[in-house]
């Protein structure tokens, strides 16, 4: 694998001001490896609520944001605002806004910019369709979603991506540890070929998809499953926990 294993909690748009007091404290009294990179995404309204009760052991990820410097721009959430809140990362490129809020490559690419320019992380998400992967179309997709990204930011160095099939993304489908791996290197080889063999080595590749704490331990024995990104299973602070530790 590469760099230190990372483990993102995606909480989508769940919680309540309550149930998410109760997840923070499940957190904060877990214990978590310390050989591991600990991030949580909360929906942005209670980003705040997160930073002032959660252990800065973990750091806060917003799930989206605007393409650019804040406006007049109704509804949408700047990268100042973001980083002014606290948090390091943002999640740009999940599956959920790419195909439920048809967010494209382009418009992503813009926005992994932006929020790179206002220091923060990137969490990158790219990943296959079901009908994608049947017509043997994962690695193309894969590596079209990878250049927009490639061809929008300046370097690397605060990008993690995601590896997250759609068809795996809240079914209960994991993939399986060969055919996430399969993929990661897939990623892996595009970035030596396209970017530098030094960025393909460094960056981390991570997992998303109906990870639980049943399945992490086998997909994180994988080469070049470097964390994963949890959506559903990071609503429960036990589970969430076990999965953060099931680092090799
Ligand atoms: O961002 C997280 C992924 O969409 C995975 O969600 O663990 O509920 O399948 P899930």
């Amino acid at each position: 694998g590469s760099g230190k294993f990372f483990v993102g909690g995606n909480w989508k748009c769940n919680g309540t001001k309550e149930s998410i007091s109760k997840l923070v404290s499940d957190i904060n009294s877990a214990k978590l490896e310390s050989d591991v990179d600990v991030i949580v995404a909360p929906p942005f309204v209670y980003i705040d609520q997160v930073k002032n009760s959660l252990s800065d052991r973990v750091e806060i990820a917003a799930q989206n944001c605007w393409t650019g410097k804040g406006g007049a721009f109704t509804g949408e959430i700047s990268a100042e605002q973001i980083y002014d809140l606290g948090c390091s990362w943002v999640v740009l490129g999940h599956s959920e806004r790419r195909h439920i809020i048809g967010e494209d490559n382009e418009f992503i690419g813009k926005k992994a910019a932006y929020a790179l320019s206002q220091t923060l992380g990137v969490i990158a998400c790219i990943g296959e369709l079901l009908e994608e992967r049947e017509a043997g179309k994962t690695f193309d997709v894969c590596y079209q979603q990878l250049k927009a990204f490639a061809d929008a930011v300046p370097g690397w160095d605060k990008i993690v991506i995601a590896y997250e099939p759609v068809w795996a993304i809240g079914t209960g489908k994991v993939a399986t540890p060969d055919q996430a791996q399969e993929v990661h290197v897939a990623v892996r080889d595009w970035l030596s070929k396209n970017v530098s063999a030094e960025v393909a080595s460094k960056t981390r590749i991570i997992y998303g998809g109906s990870v639980n704490g049943s399945n992490c331990g086998e997909l994180a024995k994988q080469e070049d499953i470097d964390g994963f990104l949890v959506g559903g299973a990071s609503l429960k602070g036990p589970e969430f926990a076990t999965i953060v530790n099931s680092v090799t």
